[in-house]
């Protein structure tokens, strides 16, 4: 199949190595991709967010299914334009796409489907968010409603900070002040075709840049798959995933239906699991919807699943994926640690050389998820806050994590960080 991958992200990297890894001689193009996608596909530079643009380049070279990675062309509607040249696209619409680019239509939708979520109370002046705040109390969680390229969620104690968080964000519109929901963070993915849904294996991310959850939100650090404490409190893994399924996604998906706007792509549940004996009406609940794979998880995600990709994300796009037996998965424990440069998350130096990607790819399990990376000169350089992603998988975790820390300790970067305690709780 011919298959266009929009984005230039680990994601996309991760999906194209799961495209290869099904040796079904996809002819795979990504756009604009980076230099670690570039080293194993073609790429063409095109602007992914353009749906003019990417709709003519995938009639004029034959494409047979648009896979569409990062969140903006979403919700800029460049599957509509694809979709309306008569081409498979796996990725919303701009309607449907809005689960994720407005957090009040997201809440909005999950009120219609009653799907557990937290308390939120929209502001739109600083009045209403005053008030809002000392309703729900702190800890304090103020969320910009639009994309804010994962600055516009601030969780903290302090009142001050909270309202000028808000402050800045009403400016550009509505704000929304959330319950605070404590427990254990999951995500689960499930693929769509509009109607029916069908689940991916459980992951889940690191969000804050320093170990033990300490410092800013990141797009996330790390991630681990699969979940061995939810399998364990569930009986199974699928016992999990079922409702989540039943309470969640399905609702969810009928809903946008329903309002005649199909999603069609991937949703991505963010959950959290109250801490069990814990008082409360749900043990899960929705924190954010995303209408994409997310980055860290789809690499630990993707490179355990067993069932070829390209017949997941074609049944997506075409319609049938009910007809499909759900996605399998290996046993085997993966882990994903982030390198970022110096200064990630708030203002991160680039162009700096990375050094060792060779040694570290050869230790055994390890693959490199590109992020953020550019040849220059034959050598790579680091070009944004998350620069690439070691992906290790084992025979468990104790290996999986030992092969990917023994892999970053072959790569340089000046100033690079990442965090030490990625999937640490998992192993015994
Ligand atoms: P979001 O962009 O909505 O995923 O938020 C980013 C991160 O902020 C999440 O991954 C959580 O760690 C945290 N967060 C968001 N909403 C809440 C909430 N209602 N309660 C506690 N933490 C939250
Ligand atoms: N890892 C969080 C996200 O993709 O949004």
């Amino acid at each position: 199949m011919k298959i266009l991958v929009l984005g230039s992200g680990a994601r996309e990297h991760a999906i194209v190595e799961a495209l290869l890894a099904e040796h079904a001689g996809h002819e795979i193009t990504a756009a604009p991709g980076n230099a670690g996608i570039a080293a194993q596909v073609e790429t063409v530079s095109l602007d992914p967010s353009n749906g003019r643009i990417v709709a003519d380049y995938a009639t004029d070279n034959g494409i047979e299914l648009v896979v569409i990675g990062p969140e903006a062309p979403l919700v800029a509607g460049v599957a509509d334009v694809v979709r309306a040249a008569g081409i498979p696209v796996f990725g919303p619409g701009k309607s449907a796409a809005a689960i994720e680019g407005s957090k009040a239509f997201a809440k909005r939708i999950m009120d219609t489907a009653g799907v557990p979520t937290g308390r939120a109370i929209r502001a739109t002046t600083l009045d209403e968010l005053v008030a809002a705040l000392d309703d729900l109390g702190a800890p304090h969680v103020v969320k910009a409603d639009g994309l804010a390229a994962g600055k516009g969620v601030l969780v903290t104690e302090d009142r001050d900070a909270a309202i000028s968080h808000a402050e800045y964000y009403l400016q550009y519109g509505t704000v929304l002040v959330e319950e605070f929901l404590t427990g254990q963070e999951v995500s689960l993915f499930f693929l769509s075709d509009g109607r029916d849904v069908v689940p991916l294996s459980p992951a889940q991310d690191y969000k804050r840049a320093y170990d033990g959850d300490q410092g800013p939100n990141t797009g996330g650090m790390g991630a681990y798959s699969p979940l061995p404490w939810l399998s364990a409190r569930w009986g199974s893994e699928a016992a999990f995933v079922d409702e989540v399924l039943d309470t969640i996604a399905l609702p969810t998906v009928r809903t946008l239906e329903a309002e005649g706007t199909p999603f069609i792509g991937l949703l991505y549940c963010g959950l959290i699991v109250a801490d069990e004996g814990q008082p409360g009406d749900s043990a899960v609940r929705v924190i954010e919807f995303n209408a994409r794979f997310g980055d860290p998880e789809t690499q630990v995600v993707l490179p355990r699943l067993t069932t070829p990709l390209s017949e997941l994300l074609l049944a997506a796009a075409t319609g049938g994926l009910g007809r499909l037996p759900y996605p399998t998965f290996s046993d085997e424990s993966a882990v994903v640690v982030v390198l970022a440069s110096e200064g990630y998350p708030e203002n991160p130096a680039t162009g700096r050389e990375i050094t060792g990607l060779d040694e570290a790819a050869s230790v055994p399990g390890v693959t490199i998820a590109h992020a953020s990376t550019a040849v220059s000169e034959g050598r790579y350089l680091a070009t944004g806050g998350r620069v690439l992603g070691v992906v290790a998988r084992g025979d468990g975790f104790a290996s999986a994590r030992t092969a990917a820390y023994d892999a970053l300790a072959k790569i340089g970067l000046e100033g690079g960080h990442f965090r030490h305690d990625i999937a640490e709780r998992v192993v015994r």
